[in-house]
């Protein structure tokens, strides 16, 4: 860490600020307690114990709430993560805490070995990262933190210092990784959607051969329960995809696996919105990066719009086609300003619908279809319902206008995060925590979520058709 940086984390140490001080057991107070004990002086962990490192899209959305107790550790949060961006501009989806034992996470530095395997992409040398990347939720994160104290950001530069940052992060993603030619992201590994088990993966991995359950020891059933956690099956194709990432030297477009995911796309989509208004608040246009996102919108749409589902829908690039299954990353494109009326409607539709049960059978939209034969209630990502896609459909609902709906998911959210413990995921009917307990980004959006709401992003134009 340079000078700079060291005198922003100490005094990002003490700046923790209660403005009004809440009430001793208020959800504010709880929320900000579980940030302060998961700072680590540099970043967040998402929770102690299950995730003892820096994870890429976690520290994005623990930003967006961080920045309502503290704007400076908000945005060395973000500093923090793009500091161990790669050479070519991806944004690693884990960075490494060396004081953490190698034995408490697997995959370890030793599994990844980022700074040989991943020297020919331009890993960095001092800090030891993984070679993946997770959904791109950081220009809008970065945007939504400066505006909480521009004062601060101008006077510290932070946008400055993190636009080029990002933008090379996204050129990243719109060259290396349009593995489609449909000009949108794909994602090569599980992980980097980050709903690493969701049934929308079954097809796509009965592709990978599984590294044998030997070859590897997982850490993360010393902290959860195994019946909420992946399959060892599971484990072993996600074992494959990684290790032959690393010994092709993290090279893109040579794997097994390769997705195009609406939600890593329409959460692209949301930051380039945000890069525009970042752009103009350094005094550009920021227009030809409105018209990239509106160009990406049209990809989306033409590429995984599935009127018969109601819904967007995964395209396996491998294979060719959209797969066949509801998973609730289908439903966060409305989150999307320009998004069509009548995809917004039907979307919304779909939310409160069968499939995912909002306002009849379920609390919180379930991470994948009720109706579905893989539906789990407690596994992970095949049922169980989370916070940050509940905060992302309850933005996305105030943006198109459904203002009754968007308060109801919110005092749910709010009741069940705080109830659960801020519970890494809950069952969707009940609201019984599952996973890890006091998990950062439950507290952070919950922290967000009692703040009045703004428009996420600066988007020319609102509703299209
Ligand atoms: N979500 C993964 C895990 O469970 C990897 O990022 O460890």
């Amino acid at each position: 860490m340079d000078r700079t940086a060291q005198l922003t984390a100490r005094r990002a140490d003490r700046d923790i600020a209660y403005d009004p001080p809440p009430a001793a057991d208020s959800p504010h107070a709880g929320a900000a307690r579980v940030l302060e004990e998961n700072w680590t002086g540099t970043s967040t962990v998402p929770s102690r114990g299950l995730y003892p490192h820096q994870w890429s899209w976690d520290s994005a959305f623990i930003a967006i709430g961080l920045r309502h107790v503290s704007p400076l550790r908000a945005q060395t949060e973000l500093e923090t993560l793009l500091d161990a961006q790669w050479g070519d501009g991806r944004v690693p989806h884990i960075v490494f805490n060396p004081s953490v034992p190698l034995d408490a996470y697997f995959p370890s530095p030793d599994f990844w070995r980022s700074s040989t395997a991943g020297r020919d992409a331009g890993a960095p040398r001092t800090v030891q990262t993984s070679g993946i990347v997770q959904p791109p939720v950081h220009a809008l994160a970065a945007w939504l933190v400066h505006r909480a104290d521009p004062g601060l950001s101008r006077a510290r530069g932070f946008l400055t210092r993190v636009y080029p940052r990002l933008a090379a992060w996204h050129r990243y993603l719109l060259h290396r990784r349009d593995l489609g030619g449909a000009g949108l992201a794909s994602v090569v590994h599980p992980w980097e959607q980050g709903m690493d088990n969701s049934p929308c993966w079954d097809a796509p991995l009965r592709r990978v051969p599984p590294a044998p359950t030997r070859s590897f020891r997982r850490a993360d059933l010393d902290h959860g329960a195994a019946e909420d956690r992946p399959t060892d099956l599971d484990y072993g194709r996600y074992v494959r995809l990684a290790t032959d990432y690393r010994d092709g030297e993290y090279a893109d477009g040579q794997g097994l696996f390769a997705v195009e995911d609406p939600a890593f796309n329409a959460l692209l989509i949301a930051s380039e919105h945000a890069l525009a208004g970042i752009a103009r608040e350094l005094g550009a246009t920021g227009t030809a990066r409105h018209a990239r996102a509106e160009r990406l919108t049209a990809a989306l749409i033409d590429r995984m719009w599935d009127p018969a589902s109601g819904m967007f829908l995964c395209h396996d690039v491998r294979a060719g086609g959209l797969i066949p299954e509801r998973g609730v990353s289908g439903l966060i494109p409305l989150l999307l300003p320009t998004l069509p009326r009548d995809i917004a409607a039907t979307l919304v539709g779909t939310a409160y619908g069968p499939h995912f049960g909002l306002g009849r059978t379920t609390r919180l939209a379930p991470s994948y279809d009720l109706l579905g034969e893989a539906f789990d209630p407690h596994r992970y990502w095949r049922g169980p319902a989370w916070f940050n896609t509940g905060w992302l459909l309850e933005r996305g609902l105030r943006t198109h206008g459904e203002r009754d709906r968007a308060e109801a998911l919110r005092e749910a959210m709010l009741d069940l995060a705080v109830a659960s413990d801020f519970a890494e995921y809950v069952d969707p009917y009940t609201g019984k925590a599952c996973g890890t307990t006091r998990f950062s980004w439950t507290a952070a959006l919950t922290l967000d979520l009692l703040h009045d709401f703004e428009e996420l992003m600066d988007s020319k134009g609102g509703n299209r058709g």
